[in-house]
């Protein structure tokens, strides 16, 4: 009995060695999109949306372009499942006073649904499969508030630089083998530590 509790032991310590030798740090800054693994980067296809909405023009922060947070306009990313997509009356609380784009194609489509008291019908760029639970809130906590990475590197973890695209397109393959590559590095705690801690690799974490 002594000698079977004793192998368990080696074994445990084993596998705490090479679990700690396998950890890398998670690397923080840098271009954005760039610190997850490269080789999940994977382009999806082009989404035709029913108004072409340039994230670039709103959130981009070269000069002439807006910078807005994109927590603005995806409110609920900090303490939901889903980020979401912003209601039509966002949009509108500016452009109703934007007079220089008022005349433009795209803007006269979104007078249109507005008038007709329509949602827009934005179509999926990213959509896992159903039996997969996927939580924003966690990784928002845990990326911005508590390690204080500034928005547009954090949702560019995921995203890429949505912020330099015209419409959002898919860059990263949202496989599980790249959130469990992601899970395993070393991640630093908060801001004012350099203690780490994994997120979950339990099969139950991630599927329902
Ligand atoms: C002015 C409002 C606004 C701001 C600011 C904004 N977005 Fe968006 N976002 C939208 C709208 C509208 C859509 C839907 C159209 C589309 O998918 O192209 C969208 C779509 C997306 C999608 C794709 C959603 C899907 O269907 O999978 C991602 C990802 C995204 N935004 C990330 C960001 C990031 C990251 C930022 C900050 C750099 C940002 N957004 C800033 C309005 C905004
Ligand atoms: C904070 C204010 C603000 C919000 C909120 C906002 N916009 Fe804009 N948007 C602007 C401004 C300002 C411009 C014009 C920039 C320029 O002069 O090129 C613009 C430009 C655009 C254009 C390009 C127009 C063209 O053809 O040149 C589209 C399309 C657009 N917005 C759609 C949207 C949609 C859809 C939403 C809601 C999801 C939205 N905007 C929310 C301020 C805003
Ligand atoms: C850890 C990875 C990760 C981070 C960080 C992340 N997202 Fe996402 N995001 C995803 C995944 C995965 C999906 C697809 C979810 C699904 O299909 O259930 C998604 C979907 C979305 C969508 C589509 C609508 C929805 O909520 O399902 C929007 C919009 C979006 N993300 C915006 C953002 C914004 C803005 C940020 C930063 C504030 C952000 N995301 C940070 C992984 C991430
Ligand atoms: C950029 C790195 C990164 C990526 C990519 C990533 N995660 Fe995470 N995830 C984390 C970290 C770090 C935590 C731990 C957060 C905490 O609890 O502080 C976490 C936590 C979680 C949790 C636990 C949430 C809870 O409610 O306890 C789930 C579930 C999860 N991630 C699912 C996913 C899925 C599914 C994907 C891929 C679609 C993914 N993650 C991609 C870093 C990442
Ligand atoms: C960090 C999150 C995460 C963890 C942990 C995780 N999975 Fe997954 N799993 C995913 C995602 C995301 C997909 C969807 C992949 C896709 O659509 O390509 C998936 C897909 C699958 C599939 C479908 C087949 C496939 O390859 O598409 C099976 C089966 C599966 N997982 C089993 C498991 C088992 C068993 C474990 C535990 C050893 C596990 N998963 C742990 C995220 C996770």
């Amino acid at each position: 009995m002594k000698v079977h509790i004793r192998k368990i032991l080696v074994w445990l310590s084993l596998c705490c060695l090479c679990s700690a030798a396998l950890a890398e740090p998670f690397v923080q800054g840098g271009p954005i999109g760039s610190q997850t693994e490269g080789g999940f980067d994977a382009l999806g296809p082009v989404v035709e949306q029913p108004i072409e909405f340039p994230h670039k023009t709103h959130a981009g922060t070269e000069p002439g372009q807006m910078g807005i947070n994109c927590m603005y306009c995806h409110t609920y990313a900090r303490r939901s499942n889903v980020s979401g997509i912003p209601r039509l009356d966002k949009c509108m609380g500016c452009h109703k006073m934007i007079e220089s784009v008022k005349d433009k194609p795209r803007i006269k489509k979104l007078f249109e649904y507005w008038e007709k008291k329509e949602p827009i019908p934005w179509k999926k760029v990213h959509d896992l499969p159903d039996f997969v639970r996927f939580n924003h809130e966690r990784h928002i906590q845990r990326f911005y508030f508590s390690e204080h990475r500034p928005v547009r590197e954090v949702c560019g973890y995921c995203h890429g630089d949505v912020g330099s695209m015209t419409t959002a397109r898919r860059v990263k393959a949202l496989s599980m083998g790249w959130c469990v590559s992601c899970h395993q590095k070393d991640h630093l705690e908060n801001a004012n530590t350099t203690k780490t801690s994994n997120g979950p690799n339990d099969c139950w974490q991630c599927h329902k």
